[in-house]
């Protein structure tokens, strides 16, 4: 999502997650944010103000007192040009100040002051989190429109497990960007995703499979959903969260993966495959573990059912879209693809290239569509790429004459 033109204010407060929080600010300022950083006195203590400054190519604003350039005016001016307010991590110290409406700091007045949206993401000790007075003063806030993230689940800085941990940097800019909401130009338009690997079993404790992380079909499927997309997303085992709003399907193997996709083709406008689909698995798959017998081991694979291809046989007017993982003449390949599978547009990428292809939070693609246009796009996040597909999805649905005067219109 582009986030040019959009102010943000992140408020970050004392708390072990203030780390990630650099992340967020990170991300933000490559979409194109201008970001503002207050931070409290005690997240001073865990990260310092210039690590801010210099990502987010601002004065932080610390203290009320300290500059007399900031208080008065700044406290005001930064509520008022805000077009969200994010704090990060939300201590129960600030929850509870807020929902007692204590204004005592810069953090504190500036939200007070402000219309702007606030998400507010909580990450704290698991007890304090379940804490009955933090979870009241939560639902207090949320009846005066606070927006919460829930915390995640898993090991805290203290070493026990719970719930309390700071959502990723990436699912709280997904949730920040929800919010500033992009255009809904794909409103009314049914996407299904595929995303991540899949898994061929050799035997109970072994499979075949690839790199895939399902960053890139995530990050579509998200895209897809912020501008509006009715999204269904077909997820073989990855290790991340489906974005909010979307419905995931989770499936293991190509031929799982396959019933999911053709089960629903019939409900959809549009199918982008951005999944690592083995084309083989192996063709016994043994009830017990195998046994270390001799030196060598033969396995027998036999071909999975091609997806895409499959579906490009019975596509009627829907588009679908098609990804092509290369490590040598990507074009060439990925035209035939385009061609072989009966798609509308590929997306192509070259895995062996810095920042590209498995595993990444970027990558580096090009878009090749069926009238022989190549839309050639550098280092960017999966995000950002995502929504550049998503640009020519859109215009391939509209159809040549609103995609022309789209073009003209600007
Ligand atoms: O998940 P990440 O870590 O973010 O990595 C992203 C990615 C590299 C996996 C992604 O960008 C990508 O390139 N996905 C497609 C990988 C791939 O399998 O390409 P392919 O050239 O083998 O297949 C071409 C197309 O046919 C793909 O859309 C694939 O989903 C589809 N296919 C392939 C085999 C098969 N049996 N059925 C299929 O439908």
């Amino acid at each position: 999502m582009d986030l040019k033109g959009k102010s943000v204010v992140v408020g970050v407060c004392g708390g072990i997650a203030a780390y990630k929080v650099v992340e967020v600010v990170s991300r933000l300022k490559k979409l194109g944010a201008e970001v503002d950083v207050i931070m409290t006195a005690n997240a001073q203590k865990f990260v310092t103000p210039l690590t801010f400054r210099s990502l987010s190519h601002r004065p932080v604003v610390t203290d009320m007192f300290s500059d007399p350039e900031y208080w008065e005016i700044k406290h005001v001016s930064l509520a008022q040009k805000a077009d969200l307010f994010i704090i990060a991590p939300a201590t129960a110290n600030i929850i509870g100040k807020l929902a007692s409406g204590i204004a005592d700091d810069m953090l504190t007045a500036t939200v007070v002051a402000t219309k702007a949206p606030v998400l507010v993401v909580p990450a704290m000790n698991h007890n304090m989190y379940a804490n009955p007075v933090v979870q009241r003063n939560i639902r207090i806030l949320k009846d005066f429109g606070y927006i919460f993230m829930e915390p995640d689940t898993g090991r805290m800085a203290e070493g026990s497990s719970g719930k309390g941990r700071l959502p990723e940097p990436s699912a709280i800019v997904g949730k920040a960007c929800a919010i500033l909401k992009p255009e809904q130009d794909l409103e009314g338009i049914r996407i299904l995703v595929t995303a991540g690997p899949t898994r061929e079993s050799i035997d109970p404790v072994r499979y075949i499979s690839n790199h895939s992380s399902g960053k890139m079909g995530y990050a579509v499927a998200q895209a897809a959903h912020e501008r509006g997309a009715d999204v269904l997303l077909v997820s073989g085992p990855v290790g991340i969260g489906c974005p909010d709003g979307v419905r995931l399907i989770s499936v293991t193997t190509a031929q799982e993966m396959h019933e999911a996709v053709n089960g629903n083709f019939e409900n959809c406008d549009v199918v982008i495959m951005a999944a690592a689909v083995a084309d083989y698995r192996p063709a016994e798959v043994s009830e017990r573990k195998i046994k270390k017998n001799g030196d060598e081991m033969v396995l027998r694979l036999v071909k999975n059912p091609d997806i895409l291809k499959t579906l490009g046989t019975i596509k009627g007017n829907r588009i679908l879209v098609g990804f092509s993982a290369e490590t040598d003449h990507l074009e060439d390949n990925a035209a035939k693809k385009l061609e072989s599978k009966n798609l509308d547009m590929i997306v192509a990428n070259d895995v062996t290239m810095e920042g590209a292809g498995f595993g990444t939070d970027t990558n580096i693609i090009k878009i090749l569509k069926r009238d022989g246009t190549v839309i050639d796009l550098p280092l960017m996040s999966k995000l950002e790429a995502a929504h550049r597909i998503l640009d020519e999805v859109r215009d391939l649905v509209a159809g040549p004459a609103q995609a022309g005067s789209k073009e003209r219109g600007g």
